[in-house]
């Protein structure tokens, strides 16, 4: 089959992690008789740079034509500045809400043998295998107001936790759905003791729960929640959360899974599930890294894992998405690290290295 792939690689070490998934998703092809045609994008401060926008209507249009999208990171100190019209940031949050991609996955799995990799007790971390949903266009990225301002009381600011019934619905049946293909266990993670938004979200998510009878719902505070992470992160399932608390709850838990460069993630439009297909953007988690930019040694398993949920989540190919996730399984087992997860008698690889350590193993 042919696929139309949209590459847009960003700032800092973007587009070192997504010539490496690329180079995978070839091998991939070349194994299984597929062609993945491969169209490049600017978004973030390339972007900037280049046409004034973090996000071109071009850019947009050409990924709205494609199948998926593949996506490395934004931003960098250069365009830091906090009174700067526009920002890298600005472009990857378009593109999420531009696009629809309510429903951004991030699965947290310990491999076994990075153990001795993550600053927690092995023992804490050997049972984690969890799926964070968070909430993607919607809560205290998007709300309004929003804005900056001054009187004569001096400077002020508002962002706005907003969230309609509709909003929270189909991002808690994402999250009900996706219990269902695993262990049927799946948290709401909310600040309903404080937060109106929050009340409305937990309710909700109570209502729908009488829909899946077979998933046992939890609710949990986000405070108790990022405690739970460190203190015991063997608990979690599925977790369904807010766009913020999404956000900072998977800073934490790629902790849990040895390294911010192990972590990938799906970004999709529709509920995933069985044979249904959903548009998708696919990145890491990780951000732009610009210290390491180009050095040749930032991590690209967390943007190859990324490529991996494409092939199962947009493009239907589950063996293929299986095979690659094996590949990179294959390489850590053969005692090959980039310098994040690294350890003692371990053979350290650069970025190119390892990409073309997995796309041997394909
Ligand atoms: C992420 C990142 C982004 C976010 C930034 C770069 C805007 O941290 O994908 O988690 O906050 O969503
Ligand atoms: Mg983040």
């Amino acid at each position: 089959m042919k696929f139309n792939i949209a590459v847009l690689p960003g700032d800092g070490v973007g587009p070192d992690v997504t010539n490496e998934a690329q180079r995978v998703l070839l091998a991939v092809g070349r194994r299984f008789g597929h062609q993945f045609n491969f169209q490049n994008g600017l978004i973030g401060g390339v972007s900037i740079d280049k046409y004034g926008e973090a996000l071109t209507s071009e850019t947009l249009e050409m990924c709205r034509s494609c199948d998926a999208v593949l996506l490395g990171a934004v931003g960098g100190p250069k365009w830091d500045d906090p009174n700067a019209a526009v920002r890298p940031e600005d472009g990857l949050l378009a593109i999420r809400k531009e696009l629809g991609l309510f429903a951004n996955l991030r699965p947290v799995k310990m491999l076994s043998m990075l153990e001795n990799s993550t600053s927690l007790k092995p023992e804490v971390v050997r049972n984690v295998d969890m799926m964070v949903i968070r909430e993607l266009t919607g809560g205290l990225y998007f709300g309004k107001p929003k804005r900056r301002w001054s009187n004569s009381r001096g400077r002020r600011a508002i962002d706005s936790m907003y969230y309609t019934e509709g909003e929270i619905d189909r991002i808690v049946r994402v999250g009900f759905e996706v219990a269902q293909s695993r262990r049927r266990k799946l948290t709401s993670v909310d600040k309903a003791n404080v937060l109106e938004s929050s009340r409305l979200w937990r309710q909700i998510a109570t209502e729908i729960a009488a829909d899946y009878p077979q998933v046992k719902l939890d609710h949990m505070l986000v405070d108790a929640c990022a405690m739970r992470f460190i203190q015991n992160p063997g608990y979690f399932d599925v977790i369904v959360t807010e766009n913020t608390f999404g956000d900072i709850l998977t800073d934490e838990a790629s902790m849990l899974a040895g390294s911010m460069g192990m972590l990938p993630s799906a970004s999709l439009s529709g509920i995933p599930g069985g044979k249904r297909r959903a548009f998708g953007l696919y990145e890491p988690i990780h951000g732009s890294a610009p210290d390491i930019a180009g050095m040749n040694i930032a991590n690209p398993i967390a943007t190859i894992k990324s490529a991996a949920m494409m092939l199962h989540y947009s493009l239907g190919l589950n063996n293929e998405a299986d095979t690659l996730e094996n590949a990179v399984l294959r390489a850590l087992n053969d005692g090959y690290r980039t310098k994040d997860i690294m350890s003692d008698g371990m053979k350290q690889a650069g970025t190119a290295e390892m990409g073309k350590l997995i796309e041997e193993r394909i």
